[in-house]
């Protein structure tokens, strides 16, 4: 069965994607800000990731019979210090969503909802491409440091990501 609280707890979780796209577009405005075109494409593609993984529980919600509500999105930062700074703070973003998910396993299991718990592993294997790509980035921009010339690579390099939706069967 679908409980009140499971039902409770996915409608947080679609906040927090929803947070995730948002902050994700903060941090794409930011690196167009400071001429990382590159940078902000990346973002632009991440964006569009979340938005995707929103949909998705809204869509699950339906399925079972439960009722979406949107609540207020809260409000990204503006600024990061640097553009690997924004990436670090992607990468403890995207740990933290890990660890919502995995609540959300726990309390599935408890429950005793099958279901749930099914659908909620495509988000498990999900989590370890989102953190394995942002913390490859991240680790990049470490060795980069502040030379000009390999910002500018990082920066080419990143503007070829292109957000690519999953299958329909997924
Ligand atoms: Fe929806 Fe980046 O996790």
């Amino acid at each position: 069965m679908f409980s009140e609280k499971m039902e409770a707890a996915i409608n947080s979780q679609i906040n927090a994607e929803l947070y995730s796209s948002y902050l994700y577009a903060a941090m794409g405005m930011y690196f167009e800000a400071i001429d990382m075109s590159g940078a902000g494409k990346w973002m632009d593609a991440q964006v569009q990731e979340e938005l995707m993984h929103a949909g998705k529980f809204m869509s699950y919600v339906n399925e079972r019979g439960g009722r979406v509500i949107l609540d207020t999105i809260e409000k990204p930062p503006v600024e990061w210090s640097s553009c690997l700074a924004a990436f670090e703070a992607a990468l403890e973003h995207e740990k933290k969503v890990s660890a919502l998910i995995n609540e959300l396993v726990t309390m599935a299991r408890d429950e005793q909802d099958h279901m749930t718990d099914n659908f909620l592993q495509w988000f498990i294997a999900e989590q370890v491409e989102e953190e394995a790509s942002v913390g490859e980035v991240t680790r990049k921009l470490r060795l980069v440091g502040t030379s000009g010339g390999g910002l500018f690579m990082m920066d080419r390099e990143l503007s070829a990501r292109v957000f690519t939706p999953p299958a329909k069967e997924e």
